[in-house]
């Protein structure tokens, strides 16, 4: 008991050391273009380039395939970091995970090598599970890869799919064999350079501007082989094994954008004053940052303990992953709507960034899986937690 630091709730210094380094880099690097490139719908040039010379774009490739070999708890702190100054630029690394984790999990040696070395060079890659009408019933996708020779022709096309046209790389669900349902699908990797592949219009978004979100259409898209990353038939559990290590970092960007939020309402507190005193003074307002400071505490422990258990493999890490995503971003929700009732008017304007954080932190509850199918996940997997 006497050696407070080899409690389990004390992170190691690295992660602390890198929660510096990161914060720092947001400071400076991206933070001061968050508001235009919302406000522009832009994509964050600035927060890429930062990034990808930190190595913190896509910093969970192993390093040898040229990337950091970042664990789930390092990744999670950078995006928490990003997501704090500017929701938009953290996808940038959540992406880029959500794509390559199908083929970390699924794909052989040499092709590990022959996409994960161009993605830790700054070549973006996006996940296609979505579809217009399989959105939480991803099962029912119709997006259909049919044999031809020795590879394959994929038709079809996906939707609501972040970095579409900005990623080289493309983790595409497609069915094989429509009849097995769920376990006819097959993962394969498609490149933006594939004759067949074209993108849609910008979606255009309440929160998340800066972040591209298009469609993907694959018109008799050639593939071969040794594109496949899945057994054939075994695409769907890799998805979904996929999200358990995923859903994670949205878990860390809802609490970053929590936490930028709370920042600002705490000072905002202090400073602003009405009947002789700043608003802090009165109960109701510190009350509700109380609230906030719990809330985001006890988002973040749930988040790193998820982390934690994707490293690990842990048998709960289905039930964990749902959980954290599910709680942390109802919580951003909260405390994002929370901060702009303490700015009042100044809070519902673009002048400060609590309202563009309560937009982003919406979208949170949204993907990767709504938070109604969050909760059906966790209520399957309650035997792993009994
Ligand atoms: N791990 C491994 N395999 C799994 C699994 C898991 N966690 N969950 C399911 N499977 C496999 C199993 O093999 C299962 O077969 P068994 O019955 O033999 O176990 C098979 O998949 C089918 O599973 P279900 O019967 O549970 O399938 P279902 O049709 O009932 O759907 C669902 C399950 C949880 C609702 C799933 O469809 C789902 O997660 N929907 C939400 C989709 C989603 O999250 N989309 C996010 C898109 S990505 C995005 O949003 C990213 C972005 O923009 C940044």
């Amino acid at each position: 008991m006497e050696n407070s630091a080899a409690l389990p709730f004390t992170l190691p210094d690295e992660y602390e050391a890198l929660r510096e380094s990161v914060r720092a880099l947001a400071d400076k690097k991206i933070q001061p273009f968050a508001h235009d490139v919302d406000a522009q719908a832009r994509f964050p040039q600035e927060a890429f380039d930062a990034l990808q010379s930190a190595g913190l774009a896509a910093a969970h490739v192993p390093t040898q395939f040229g990337g950091e070999g970042a664990d789930a708890l390092g990744v999670v702190i950078i995006i928490e970091e990003v997501a704090r100054v500017c929701a938009s630029s953290s996808l940038i690394p959540a992406v880029n995970k959500l794509g390559s984790v199908p083929l970390m999990l699924g794909g052989n040696e040499e092709q590990k090598k022959r996409w994960l070395t161009p993605l830790a060079q700054g070549k973006g890659f996006s996940y296609c599970l979505s579809e217009s009408e399989a959105g939480s019933d991803a099962g029912a996708m119709k997006t259909r890869a049919v044999r031809k020779g020795d590879g394959w022709v994929l038709n079809g096309s996906k939707k609501w799919i972040s970095h579409a046209g900005f990623s080289e790389f493309y983790t595409v669900l497609a069915s094989t064999d429509p009849e097995k349902g769920p376990k006819g699908i097959t993962a394969f990797v498609v490149e933006k350079s594939d004759a067949g592949v074209s993108f849609g219009a910008h979606e255009k978004k309440m929160g998340f501007k800066g972040s591209p979100t298009r469609e993907v259409y694959f018109d008799n898209v050639e593939l071969s082989d040794d594109r496949r990353i899945s057994e054939v038939g075994a695409g769907f559990s890799l998805a979904m094994k996929t999200l358990d290590h995923t859903r994670i970092t949205i878990a860390a960007q809802a609490l970053g954008i929590a936490q930028g939020a709370f920042e600002v309402a705490t000072k905002y507190a202090h400073e602003r004053k009405q009947f002789g005193k700043s608003i802090f003074d009165f109960q109701a307002v510190q009350f509700m940052l109380a609230d906030m400071a719990m809330e985001i505490a006890a988002a973040r422990q749930l988040t790193y303990a998820a982390a934690s258990k994707s490293e690990s493999l842990a048998a709960d890490l289905t039930f964990f992953s749902a959980a954290s995503k599910c709680y942390a971003t109802d919580v951003a929700m909260k405390v994002t709507t929370d901060a702009v009732q303490v700015l009042g008017g100044y809070g519902y304007v673009s002048d400060y960034p609590v309202e563009r954080m309560m937009r982003d932190a919406k979208l949170t509850q949204i993907y990767e899986g709504t938070n109604q199918i969050q909760r059906l996940v966790m209520a399957r997997n309650l035997n792993s937690v009994l």
